[in-house]
């Protein structure tokens, strides 16, 4: 079994009459990437800074890397930390910023291989303020790994990213896992955690409403999967509710779910025999928003629309 970075148990955080985090308990093993996911107000904030030594909890017992959280400044020269909304020093440059959290380690790691690892070598020397949304990003990312952590906690990396600076981000989450990284990642986008996550918990109002893998969570929670048949229209449905009685038509869009062994091509045939047109079918399997939205009755509303 491989070891446990972070073990939590009965995590409770009260603000006030607010709970933010009702009593959670889950475990990281070294080397995963493991994501909190969860609404806006679902408790993955308060989560990962207690865990990062940043806010205390109200009760619960929480492990880092063997260590109770009283220990916290062994534990703080072992993670690395990107903030939400991460922000620097707008009138240093890029290199005096990272040189600058560098300096607060006694062991660091290089800051140019550092810099040149998130493609900003060529702009070392500009200010912060005048980088793109990504580019700061990147520079909060170099940041969090100035000392080499063993586990990094990156709270929501890609809010507010284009898509390209988002798979920019993937990309690297992707490789400091190779380098055998534990990493803690929050996000508002399902298809982030699915295409990143080894493991995901589900946050909703303070608790953990569903965990596993990607693949676990869909196969327990999701629907079964739905063709699709675009611009297939009232004909279409006319011509399919005989052998698919559960068809339905959402506005030009017959939908047909496709489990107990039906196959796509009964569908195909159908519509051939009937000659009716259509412009594509596609075949859509659950994803962790439908799991999301069945589970809560909710819609899932994270930061901004995803542009992809
Ligand atoms: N310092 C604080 N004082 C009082 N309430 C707080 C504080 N920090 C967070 N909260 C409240 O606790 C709840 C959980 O907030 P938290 O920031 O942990 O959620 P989150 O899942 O990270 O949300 P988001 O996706 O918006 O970042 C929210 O209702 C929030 O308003
Ligand atoms: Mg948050």
């Amino acid at each position: 079994m491989v070891e446990a970075h972070i073990e939590v148990k009965g995590l409770r955080k009260e603000y006030g009459d607010l709970i933010a985090v009702d009593g959670i308990d889950f475990e990281v093993r070294k080397g995963q990437v493991f994501s909190l996911l969860g609404p806006n107000g679902a408790g993955k904030t308060t989560t990962v800074e207690i865990l990062e030594c940043l806010r205390t909890a109200t009760a619960g017992d929480v492990k880092i890397l063997g260590h109770d959280l009283s220990q916290s400044s062994k534990i703080k020269r072992r993670i690395g930390v990107l903030p939400q909304g991460f922000n620097a020093f707008d009138l240093l440059t890029v290199k005096e910023n990272v040189e600058y959290f560098a300096g607060m380690f006694e062991d660091s790691v290089n800051t140019d291989e550092l810099l040149s690892w998130v493609k900003l070598e060529t702009r070392k020397k500009d200010l912060f303020k005048n980088l793109s949304g990504g580019m700061k990003q990147r520079v909060g990312i170099a940041m969090s790994l100035v000392n080499d952590p063993e586990i990094v906690f990156l709270d929501e990396p890609t809010t507010g990213l284009d898509p390209g600076a988002r798979r920019d981000v993937w990309r690297m989450v992707r490789n400091l896992r190779e380098r055998g990284k534990t990493i803690v990642l929050t996000t508002h986008y399902m298809e982030e955690a699915e295409a990143l996550s080894d493991y995901v918990c589900i946050m909703n109002k303070g608790r953990i409403i569903v965990r596993g893998t990607p693949r676990e969570i869909i196969r327990d929670h999701g629907g079964s999967p739905v063709a699709i048949v675009r611009g297939a229209g009232e004909r279409g449905l006319q011509a399919l509710s005989p052998n698919f009685p559960d068809c339905e038509l959402t506005d030009a869009d017959v939908k047909i779910p496709i489990s107990n062994g039906r196959r796509v091509s009964e569908i195909l045939n159908t519509l051939d025999n009937a000659e009716v047109h259509y412009d594509e079918i596609v075949i859509k399997k659950s994803t962790l928003e439908d799991v999301f939205l069945k589970l809560t009755g909710q819609e899932f509303k994270g930061g901004e629309e995803d542009e992809e």
